[in-house]
């Protein structure tokens, strides 16, 4: 090893790095994209990014499969802004994966080629104009108890995109539920709708919370990383909590004959998960895994012209 000059001072070693990595862990500061980080660290994150980031994009299908069907103007105008956002959502995702050295283009990819995993509700049909309500109220809420403790996620660009992101799944809910609200102030055939869409749609929002803790392989190495901050099982509890009241004030019965308040503890006990059914739909046989990948994989292909042309346009302008 050379000695250090003025000009340039010798590189610290591993061990001064991870101190220094583990050091600012601890304190609960955040890790920039130029710190030093453990490979393993930035591997987990990709990984958890880009899951991220390909849930929002496929997200939009189920709903996106609605827009023309809208039932009024100022639905279609909601339905098309909340589709819209959850691009953003994407879109911001991956460019906080890039600030990790990954490549958006083959993050997508790596989606088309099921080597990386998006989230299991998005493999459901959306069979009425119900589900879109039910979707906003349930999904995007499920996802709002998930990705609030992310804005405290010690990786920098992550935790800030979550911020906004958290904010506009705020408004996809309410848009949700008081859609459903409207409903349920309707007809008997409407009611009806909103308890079959809620009948569906439950079961399936308490497994985008994964995995039960004692089966779930990346958490607690996530935890101490602090990118993760609660539990699969805690935040399927808060949701769980956070959702039966507004179902009462909606007028819904959640499929569900073991739900009740526990008196001692003042949460919600609920029913077992079909486990069988959420590692069925993760291993890509859901209702419509297939669909929803035939459809991303037309999307990059039939659209890569457009790239090609900004690409073009963008190298002759630089
Ligand atoms: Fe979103
Ligand atoms: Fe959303």
């Amino acid at each position: 090893m050379s000695a250090p000059t003025l000009d340039r001072p010798a590189a610290p070693d591993e061990a001064a790095l991870q101190a220094q990595f583990d050091a600012t862990i601890a304190a609960d500061h955040r890790i920039e994209p130029r710190d030093w980080m453990p490979e393993a660290y930035r591997k987990g994150l990709v990984r958890q990014i880009a899951q991220h980031a390909h849930s929002e994009i496929i997200g939009m299908q189920p709903e996106g499969d609605w827009l023309l069907a809208a039932p009024s103007l100022r639905r279609k105008a909601i339905l098309l802004a909340k589709v819209q956002d959850e691009a953003g959502h994407g879109m911001y995702l991956y460019s906080a994966a890039e600030t990790l050295g990954a490549d958006r283009a083959d993050l997508t990819d790596k989606l088309i080629e099921r080597k990386q995993k998006y989230s299991s509700i998005f493999n459901y049909p959306t069979l009425t104009y119900a589900d879109v309500g039910v979707i906003g109220w349930l999904v995007d809420g499920a996802a709002i108890c998930n990705q609030v403790p992310l804005c405290r996620s010690s990786y920098g660009p992550y935790a800030r995109a979550m911020i906004r992101v958290c904010k506009e799944e705020s408004f996809h809910q309410r848009q949700g539920y008081e859609l459903l609200m409207t409903m349920m102030r309707g007809t008997d055939g409407q009611r009806a709708m909103v308890q079959d869409a809620v009948d569906r749609w439950w079961w399936p929002s308490l497994m985008m919370f994964g995995p039960p803790d004692d089966d779930s392989p990346n958490s607690a190495q996530s935890m101490a990383w602090g990118v993760k901050r609660h539990s699969n099982d805690e935040l399927r509890q808060r949701f769980v909590d956070m959702t039966v009241p507004q179902a009462a004030v909606l007028g819904v019965t959640l499929p569900d004959p073991e739900l009740a308040l526990d008196p001692d503890t003042g949460r919600y006990r609920f029913g077992a998960i079909d486990w069988t059914e959420f590692k069925q739909v993760l291993a890509g046989n859901g209702p419509c895994n297939d669909e929803r990948i035939a459809r991303r994989r037309a999307a990059r292909d039939d659209n890569a012209w457009v790239t090609e042309a900004a690409t073009a346009y963008a190298g002759k302008h630089a």
